[in-house]
């Protein structure tokens, strides 16, 4: 039996040619954009492109605008012949690898910016991420062409960000969010976990538990936001992590509700933590999502 192969393209021209082939052969095209340094995470949208379309290209793309100055973009993990066999093993079809230069032409000054759905959560600690994420987004689907592109829940601002921009700019891209991917102990998978270490590993478990903790008092109809959202935020400091926020808001518009708030049916947690220099990032919509199983 014939290894499965996927096509590795370098240029936009290739990749849009590709794509466009896909369609007129009347074959549907998902599309799941990626930075690379793939994780069963990223395998699993791979998977559930593989569902929604007959053809699925990939992008791995180290998109330098989405980096804030004292970010990771220069040791950010770059692992192409190891991404493609594994995407070779999940029957991913194209990959597109630009190089900056082709995606950032000299003298690129146009840039995507969603207004209200960028104000909260990480906007306002990683000033210019969410732009740098809609431009190159944008570009991505702009190359790609109509496709069903799918995004990982656990970038929740990121996600909503995305489909309010294929909205907005009425982009031919049916943008699909899928289930967040969790190891055995709960942790979110995340590129970024390859930079902990041992003893920061096992503390950033307290992300995961306490966003069990805040579903099992959802689901025993709890819905005073303090009481929420209060022992949460205990709980990553008691583990010794230093949260940028840790909120609950909410999911469609993303706006947090003050402490005395009620919540409704539906409530998102959102929080970014460092554990270490690390900085990690999970969420959970009460009233939605399964609560982490936690162990260990
Ligand atoms: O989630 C990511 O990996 C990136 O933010 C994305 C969507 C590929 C844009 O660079």
């Amino acid at each position: 039996m014939s290894e499965p192969s996927v096509r590795v393209l370098r240029t936009v021209a290739e990749f849009r040619a590709a794509c466009d082939a896909v369609r007129s052969r009347g074959e549907r095209l998902g599309f799941v954009p990626t930075m690379g340094a793939l994780h069963a995470g990223h395998l699993r949208l791979v998977e559930a492109a593989r569902r929604h379309a007959d053809r699925v290209a990939v992008s791995i793309f180290v998109n330098p605008t989405q980096f804030g100055p004292n970010e990771d973009f220069s040791k950010y993990p770059r692992t192409l012949e190891r991404d493609v066999a594994l995407l070779a093993g999940v029957g991913a079809d194209l990959v597109l690898s630009p190089s900056a230069d082709e995606m950032y032409p000299a003298g690129d000054t146009t840039r995507v910016r969603v207004g209200e759905l960028s104000e909260h959560f990480c906007g306002p600690f990683r000033p210019g991420h969410f732009e740098g994420v809609a431009t190159v987004v944008t570009k991505l689907f702009a190359i790609a062409g109509p496709c069903t592109a799918l995004f990982g829940r656990k970038d929740f601002q990121q996600l909503k960000i995305i489909e309010r921009l294929a909205r907005d700019l009425r982009l031919p891209v049916t943008v699909v969010g899928e289930p967040t991917v969790r190891d055995a102990d709960g942790l979110a998978l995340s590129s970024r976990n390859a930079y902990l270490s041992a003893d920061e590993r096992s503390r950033a478990l307290a992300i995961p538990r306490a966003l069990a903790g805040a579903a099992e008092r959802f689901d025993a109809g709890v819905r005073r936001a303090a009481e929420l959202i209060e022992p949460v935020r205990a709980a990553l400091s008691a583990a010794g992590l230093r949260p940028d926020y840790a909120d609950i808001a909410d999911p469609e518009r993303l706006f947090p509700f003050a402490l005395d708030a009620t919540v409704g049916e539906r409530a998102l947690i959102a929080l970014a933590a460092f554990c270490g220099t690390t900085r990690l990032i999970d969420n959970l919509v009460l009233g939605e999502d399964p609560a982490p199983a936690v162990s260990g």
